[in-house]
């Protein structure tokens, strides 16, 4: 009833001019506050359809339920044909293009790059531009349920890798597919001595203050969500500048996965997180997370990973809730620029 009488109310607070039943003006104190509701509700049930929340508002990513796969990872048997599909928007996916050019992996995996279109897809807004190896899927929902003979129940993510072999569904984690590729590599990423346990802590870090840290700001729904991530993507902010500050990459002298890990959110830190998300901060103001990003940008295949403009604008384009107008800002599209 709120909502049917906020409907009404809206229509004539937009519509004061026109000669209408509705026209004669309504007291501003009687209007706002159910427009406000309205549209807080509204906002509410959209925001929590597209990612999962609290009592409190907080986003909660269902990062346990992420995997297939218990550990120990299996290897991938070398004989058999992988397929990986990866959205350019998606920062869970630049983690997985920015690694093939880092491995050499065998003609035997192969690629979709995926288009986000919602209003094409029939669920989850990946789909498939190209055709496509599995089943000649339109979209990822499309490839979902075939390798799963229709049993699937989960969210249609990507990135996603697939056992073209034995059409079966292989993981849709980013962390589970890194390793996974890795044990097909002729050449894994870097790891030096004795450092997995700290590149353990790190990624573990970062990702709770930045990476995510980015979506539980632009996805809580209180006051006190958004002031608690905000607060842990300062100090993840004010840790990467102070380590980054006298030595070249996270870990040291060279750059590792928690360097991989790290740089899609840098790539969409200032032009999505911080106006989108409300994510605090500017890479402006932090010099030596910015000279880091530019030495990631420089290396080998880097620039050719991501396709800045269009992953930043995606942000504006598909997350209407948090855009209802749809307009994207003027945002720097050319990766070394970006760093400058
Ligand atoms: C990945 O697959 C699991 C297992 O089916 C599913 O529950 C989950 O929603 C999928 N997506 C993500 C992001 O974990
Ligand atoms: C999967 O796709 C193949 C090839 O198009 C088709 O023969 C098969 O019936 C599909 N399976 C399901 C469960 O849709």
């Amino acid at each position: 009833m709120p909502l049917l009488l906020s409907i009404l109310l809206l229509v004539s607070a937009l519509r004061p001019c026109s000669p209408s039943l509705l026209s004669s003006p309504i007291p501003q104190p009687l209007f706002v506050p159910p427009v406000k509701f309205f549209l807080r509700t509204i906002n509410s049930l959209m925001v929590s359809e597209l990612a999962p929340h609290d009592s409190s508002g907080r986003f909660v990513r269902d990062y346990s339920a992420a995997s297939f796969i218990a550990p120990p990872l299996p290897t991938l048997d070398p004989a058999h044909s992988y397929h990986l599909y990866l959205g350019n928007p998606c920062p869970w996916c630049h983690r997985i293009s920015l690694a093939l050019p880092f491995l050499s992996l065998p003609a035997s995996v192969t690629v979709t790059m995926l288009g986000d279109d919602a209003a094409k897809a029939t669920k989850g807004g990946w789909v498939v531009p190209g055709e496509e190896p599995l089943c000649g899927a339109q979209d990822l929902y499309g490839v979902y349920m075939n390798a799963t003979d229709n049993s699937y129940s989960g969210r249609f993510t990507a990135p996603l890798l697939l056992d073209l072999t034995t059409s079966t569904l292989v993981s849709n984690e980013s962390n589970d597919i890194l390793s996974l590729l890795g044990t097909l590599s002729a050449s894994p990423l870097v790891m030096p001595e004795g450092m997995e346990e700290r590149a353990r802590e790190e990624n573990e870090y970062y990702y709770t203050h930045l990476q995510n840290g980015a979506y539980r700001c632009g996805f809580a729904l209180s006051q006190v969500a958004y002031d608690e991530a905000a607060a842990d993507v300062l100090a993840g902010l004010a840790r990467l500048e102070a380590t980054l500050a006298d030595s070249p990459f996270v870990l040291g002298e060279e750059f590792t996965e928690v360097d991989l890990k790290l740089f899609p959110w840098a790539c969409r830190h200032d032009g999505a997180y911080s106006k989108l998300f409300k994510a605090p901060g500017s890479l402006a103001e932090y010099p030596s997370i910015k000279r880091w990003a530019r030495r990631v940008a420089s290396l080998p295949g880097v620039e050719g990973s991501i396709d800045v403009g269009d992953a930043v604008g995606s942000y504006y384009r598909s997350l209407f809730m948090l855009n209802p107008s749809g307009i994207v800002p003027k945002v720097e599209t050319d990766l070394t620029k970006l760093f400058a």
